[in-house]
């Protein structure tokens, strides 16, 4: 088994080391391994050569079972180029059409919010299509009238296997099934969602379909987020649900995410939510349990899953314990919580 390694930029390069130490104390005590296989590819690499990863990076990455990644994003570098230079073209080739979000709240961390340290939600964003489409342009760049369209792209296929995949997961939890609309504002693709997801949600008849507009959506994720089980959205309305919950469980230090391809034709790629926070990068307070919890993804689709739930358990234990880093109001570094995961696991 190998496991391509992009630590990427800032905090990325702290909190993957650590990420990797937890998974592999987890392996040992299976007696297994992975081999790790890193690749300096990031904002340096497009200093030195002007891309984020080298021109045959898919072919490279298509050889190993999984892609094990930090974060990528400069503030000298725009955002446009490192994500569409990386991370967007590996989701896409690798047709990683559900991006997995589980937020759950951990033992011993305070929520923002009343009722916030309830939440146990996943997330099941759509991750190829919607609104982060290429399909576009600008027009009189630099005139008065300067203009810019970007059109998002719906696909009955597209909708259809995201839906059955959060339906099969919502049928094995609570039974319902939220979807995240605004077919009152957005009248042809989020209509359309609404049908698709509806049909999909009609071959199980055990299932409950709840359909919620988007910003009702997200203010009862603050007011009630224990309300809410299995939710499916588009491609941006996942993306920022996601942030959000994880900041209602007490940090988005905190939240893993999963970039699968559920047929396994090519490598998934596991990462945290979080970015490369460049305004605590390098000063070894990053908290490494999103990192963490997404090498525990990682290991449960490799079909490690004894040492996925050993990994589980050490790092909610280690929270729970009160090692915990600055944003969950802490002490400890970024190294001393992997340290304490690691001898958890080694006892
Ligand atoms: P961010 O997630 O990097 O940071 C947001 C806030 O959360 C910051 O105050 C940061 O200090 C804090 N934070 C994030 N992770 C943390 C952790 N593990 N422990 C403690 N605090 C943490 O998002 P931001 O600032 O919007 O983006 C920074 C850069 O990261 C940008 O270049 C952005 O494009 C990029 N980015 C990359 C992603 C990826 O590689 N998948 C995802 C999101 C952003
Ligand atoms: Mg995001």
């Amino acid at each position: 088994m190998s496991v391509a390694v992009i630590a990427g930029d800032g905090i990325g390069q702290e909190v993957v080391p650590v990420g990797i130490a937890c998974v592999d104390a987890a392996l040992a005590r299976e007696g297994e391994r992975i081999e790790w296989v890193d690749l300096p590819w990031g904002s340096d690499h497009y200093h030195r050569t002007g891309r984020m990863m080298p021109l045959d990076g898919l072919e490279t990455l298509a050889r190993h079972d999984a892609v094990f990644l930090g974060a990528v994003g400069m503030p000298d570098i725009p955002d446009t180029e490192t994500l569409w230079g990386l991370l967007i073209p590996i989701r896409r080739e690798f047709d990683q059409y559900v991006n997995l979000r589980p937020v759950k709240a951990l033992a011993g961390v305070p929520s923002p919010v009343r009722g916030g340290d309830a939440i146990d939600v996943v997330i099941v964003r759509e991750n190829t299509e919607g609104e982060y489409s290429e399909i576009g342009g600008r027009a009189f760049r630099h005139r008065d009238r300067e203009s810019a369209i970007q059109v998002d792209l719906f696909t009955r296929y597209g909708i259809q296997r995201v839906a059955r995949y959060a339906a099969r997961l919502a049928a094995s939890r609570g039974g319902t099934l939220t979807s995240a609309t605004k077919s009152n504002g957005i009248i042809h693709t989020m209509p359309f969602w609404d049908e698709v997801v509806g049909e999909v949600v009609a071959e199980h008849e055990e299932l409950r379909l709840d359909s919620v507009l988007i910003d009702a959506l997200a203010a009862r994720l603050v007011l009630r987020p224990a309300s809410l089980d299995v939710v499916v959205a588009s491609n941006l309305f996942g993306d920022i649900l996601s942030d959000l919950a994880g900041a209602v469980a007490g940090s988005i230090g905190l939240a893993p995410s999963a970039n699968l391809n559920p047929e396994r034709a090519h490598p998934s790629l596991f990462e945290p939510v979080h970015g490369s926070a460049p305004d605590i990068a390098g000063q070894g307070v990053a908290n490494p349990v999103g990192q963490i919890w997404t090498g525990a993804m990682m290991l449960e689709h490799l079909g490690f899953a004894a040492a996925a739930t050993a990994l589980q358990e050490a790092f909610e234990a280690v929270t729970a314990d009160g090692v915990r880093t600055r944003d969950l109001g802490g002490t400890a570094s970024t190294e001393e919580v992997g340290a304490a995961v690691v001898a958890r696991l080694e006892r």
